[in-house]
């Protein structure tokens, strides 16, 4: 049976625009309202349909990506290698035009961040992600159909770990890493590890298109096998 989140119970899955909970990213938020008042500039809301049998986790909008657009992963480089390997294995339906109006359509495939505010230097606090995780865990509770997880970086492996209410130490984070968590819901929820999509990783060579593409070629092969 799946595990009941004590968090989750009255908790919304989505923050509200104007979030107050962490003062550092409100302060962020309010002054690239003032900068760029054409941006979208709030907490950006997961993407995909609520009955996903694939929850994508990320880490935090970036700032010129899904803080201006309002769409997880639109508009900066992470979201051109995802959303193209989401498209070659079947969960995207579409054209990818890096804007939240280009039609794009998510199969069986759900968006969020581990953080949904944009933060400073694209990177959150421990008191952020913390703060940030009921949205998490009300998340994860409303996924009926939830099979697979893909977490993009060890932040959002952590907070889903955490959310899922599984000790880090039990489950490490590891690139390609599979994590099968047979006692959740009705098939059990298997993890996949990736590193973050980002523009750093792939530039460095952390992660490759094609060690991005394995982690969403297994995913698929474990939907479809059921
Ligand atoms: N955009 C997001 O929405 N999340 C990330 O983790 C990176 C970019």
């Amino acid at each position: 049976m799946r595990p009941e989140l004590p968090e989750a119970r009255n908790q919304a899955c989505e923050p509200d625009r104007e979030c107050s909970y962490c003062p550092r990213l409100v302060a962020f938020r309010e002054a690239n309202r003032s900068q760029a008042p054409d941006w979208f500039n709030a907490p950006v809301p997961s993407f995909g349909p609520a009955e996903a049998r694939l929850l994508i986790v990320g880490l935090a909008p970036g700032l010129k990506g899904a803080n201006r657009t309002g769409r997880p992963f639109t508009g900066d480089f992470a979201g051109d290698l995802l959303y193209a390997t989401l498209s070659a294995y079947g969960f995207a339906k579409g054209t990818y035009a890096s804007r939240a109006d280009d039609g794009l359509t998510l199969v069986d495939c759900r968006i969020t961040n581990a953080v949904r505010c944009v933060p400073p230097e694209n990177k959150p606090t421990p008191i952020e992600i913390k703060t940030c995780r009921p949205f998490l865990d009300a998340s994860l509770a409303a996924a009926g159909s939830l099979i697979a997880i893909v977490a993009l970086g060890r932040i959002a492996h952590d907070s889903v770990v955490q959310s899922l209410g599984r000790k880090r130490s039990e489950l490490p984070f590891a690139h390609g890493r599979e994590h099968d968590l047979l006692d959740y819901g009705a098939h059990g929820v298997t993890l996949f590890d990736s590193y973050h999509c980002s523009r750093y990783n792939t530039n460095t060579g952390v992660l490759t298109a094609e060690m991005f593409h394995s982690v969403f070629a297994r995913a698929r092969a474990k939907l479809d096998a059921l």
